[in-house]
């Protein structure tokens, strides 16, 4: 579930939050933050007015998240993450900006990888944006099939070396 041992780079934060207009994206969603190393970041750069959705399952992160941070435009949800329509509903939100995922979808079944690729795409607003790392280029089929328009870059200054894919709906 988790996919990794070891948190991600600054390195790859830096490239999977490159492509976020901070200034403009008002709703974004984060699926499996871990110890939120991209969740601090992005909170450094959120606007005021913006909403930070977060979805962690395994309850020793989400319990840490929600010790270590308390600010009012960030909200953890102990969820999983093809939930995401529930969660913009509760929170009288009507579609997202970005999706930012460190799910390992390798290790995901097909059924779950194609929910989670579904819900994201259904709810980010035309021309919003889904960035995705992985570790090997397993999940280039099941992503291309729910955003064609996709670069994928690779960050070797990350254990393991990871590949980033970044998406336009
Ligand atoms: C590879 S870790 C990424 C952690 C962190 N973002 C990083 O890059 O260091 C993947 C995270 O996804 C979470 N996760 C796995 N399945 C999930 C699901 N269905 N919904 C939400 N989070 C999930 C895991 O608990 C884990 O924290």
């Amino acid at each position: 579930m988790v996919g990794s041992v070891i948190p991600s780079s600054r390195f790859l934060a830096r490239k999977m939050l490159g492509s976020i207009d901070f200034k403009t994206a008002k709703v974004i969603i984060e699926l499996g933050p871990g110890n939120g190393v991209f969740t601090r970041m992005m909170i450094e750069q959120l606007s005021p007015d913006a909403h930070l959705l977060v979805f962690e399952l395994n309850d020793a992160f989400y319990e840490a998240l929600k010790r270590e941070i308390n600010d009012p435009r960030v909200h953890l949800i102990h969820d999983s993450a093809e939930h995401i329509g529930k969660y913009l509903d509760q929170y009288g939100l009507e579609e997202a900006d970005v999706v930012l995922s460190s799910l390992p979808l390798a290790n995901f079944p097909l059924v779950l990888k194609n929910k989670i690729l579904s819900e994201s795409h259904r709810i980010l607003r035309s021309n919003g944006l889904y960035v995705q790392f992985q570790y090997s280029l397993n999940a280039k089929k099941v992503i291309k099939d729910f955003f064609p328009s996709l670069q994928i870059s690779f960050t070797p200054a990350n254990f393991p070396p990871a590949f980033v894919y970044t998406c336009r709906k």
